[in-house]
């Protein structure tokens, strides 16, 4: 049965996590997979969600219903959207648990497949997360990339956004990064995310954001939040949201996260529930259970929740703290290169801009991991290992 069956090489940022583990150097420096970690270098629970799992101890081990745990459901809407979002008010939005930012994505194109069928085109950035092409492809669109991210400027190219815009055919879809564009780290501005709503409402087109930064980019979740509440609430235009809470609240493992379609009318959400519901039952079932019982114990918490914000500050602050000591190294060892692009993207990642023979050569000579694109994880960065970086960096970029 499998003699005709291909080798597909295995995926290259968990590829990049193994190798990084089995380096024996004590001077590795794991600037890869974008996960958290503290300024020993080491995983951080949040203590909101150290409190939270205290709460929840003596949670049964039921199946929840296909849809999700309700409360968490309800409390992660509330969340992204605002108590008093008309949408929220109105009982527009279906909403489905699902398994993380990548589970929500699928579930998303399954659902937008099965309503507008095939034609329908995909855009995603160029760059984008290694995910979203494969995620869409798998369920049978035509996905589009177009240019975001000037690599000259290490700038985004709203120009050509813009225009990508204006040409698509009404009904395509476009994947935008709610935040902290991955891997470029470069955001729209509030002006800009204001055209493209407008763009978007004309053209008639359908904006899905992937939301896993929410959050933990700003350090405030509100602000964060700023390009899918403009669309939704103050532009009321048809949206998919899918959310992640591994970043935001430390939980990767725990594949938590939410698909949500805001429609125009509570009869037609129900349909999308339908749907979705489908989809769930004949995949998984129904969802895990611990992760959202642990964020809906930090969301429905009033003091959880204050220390859940606090711990976002900790965060953001922690990486933006790195970012700039990362730049204030290379400019001190005068490195060649352009080195304001570090201080100028926003969120966990950022786009050094180094060829790819440097990149290979910094994991080789001297063990420090990034992707092959030169994107770099600020969050592996802390006061032991910044330094070491950068003048790993200077070394190749003078040999
Ligand atoms: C990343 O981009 O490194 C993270 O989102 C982890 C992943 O699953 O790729």
């Amino acid at each position: 049965f499998f003699q005709d069956v291909t080798f597909i090489p295995p995926d290259a940022i968990f590829e990049l996590t193994k190798h990084y583990n089995a380096d024996r150097s004590a001077q590795k420096v794991n600037l890869g997979q974008g996960t958290y970690k503290d300024e020993n270098g080491d995983p951080w629970i949040l203590p909101a969600i150290q409190g939270a799992k205290e709460k929840i101890r003596d949670a049964n081990h039921e199946y929840l219903p296909i849809l999700g745990l309700a409360s968490f459901r309800g409390l992660a809407t509330e969340l992204m959207l605002g108590e008093s979002a008309p949408a929220v008010t109105e009982g527009r939005v279906a909403s489905c648990q699902a398994l993380s930012g990548t589970g929500a994505l699928h579930l998303a194109g399954l659902m937008l497949y099965q309503a507008l069928g095939p034609s329908h085109t995909v855009y995603i950035t160029e760059p984008t997360w290694s995910n979203h092409r494969q995620v869409f492809e798998a369920v049978g669109f035509n996905v589009q990339s177009y240019k975001y991210y000037d690599e000259a400027t290490g700038k985004l190219d709203f120009r050509s956004v813009e225009q990508t815009l204006e040409n698509a055919e009404p009904g395509s879809i476009f994947v935008l990064h709610a935040c902290a564009h991955n891997p470029s780290g470069c955001d729209p501005s509030e002006d800009q995310w204001r055209k493209m709503a407008t763009i978007t409402k004309r053209r008639k087109l359908f904006p899905l954001f992937d939301a896993a930064y929410l959050g933990i980019t700003s350090g405030s979740y509100d602000t964060d939040a700023f390009a899918i509440r403009h669309f939704i609430n103050d532009m009321g235009i048809e949206a998919a949201v899918c959310a992640s809470f591994a970043k935001n609240m430390g939980l990767y493992g725990e594949r938590v996260g939410l698909v949500s379609f805001v429609t125009q009318t509570p009869s037609a959400a129900m349909a999308v529930e339908s749907r979705l519901a489908q989809f769930v039952r004949s995949e998984i079932s129904n969802p895990p259970a611990f992760g959202a019982r642990i964020v809906a114990a930090v969301l429905g918490d009033v003091e959880l929740r204050a220390e859940w914000q606090r711990n976002l500050q900790t965060m953001s602050s922690r990486i933006a703290g790195m970012r700039q000591g990362l730049y204030d190294a290379l400019v001190k060892l005068e490195t060649p290169g352009q080195w304001e692009r570090i201080i100028q993207q926003k969120g966990m990642f950022c786009i050094l801009g180094l060829p790819l023979d440097r990149v290979l050569s910094l994991k080789k000579s001297f063990h420090v991991y990034m992707a092959d694109n030169s994107r770099i994880s600020l969050a592996g960065l802390n006061h032991n290992n910044v330094q070491y970086t950068a003048e790993s960096i200077d070394k190749v970029q003078r040999s």
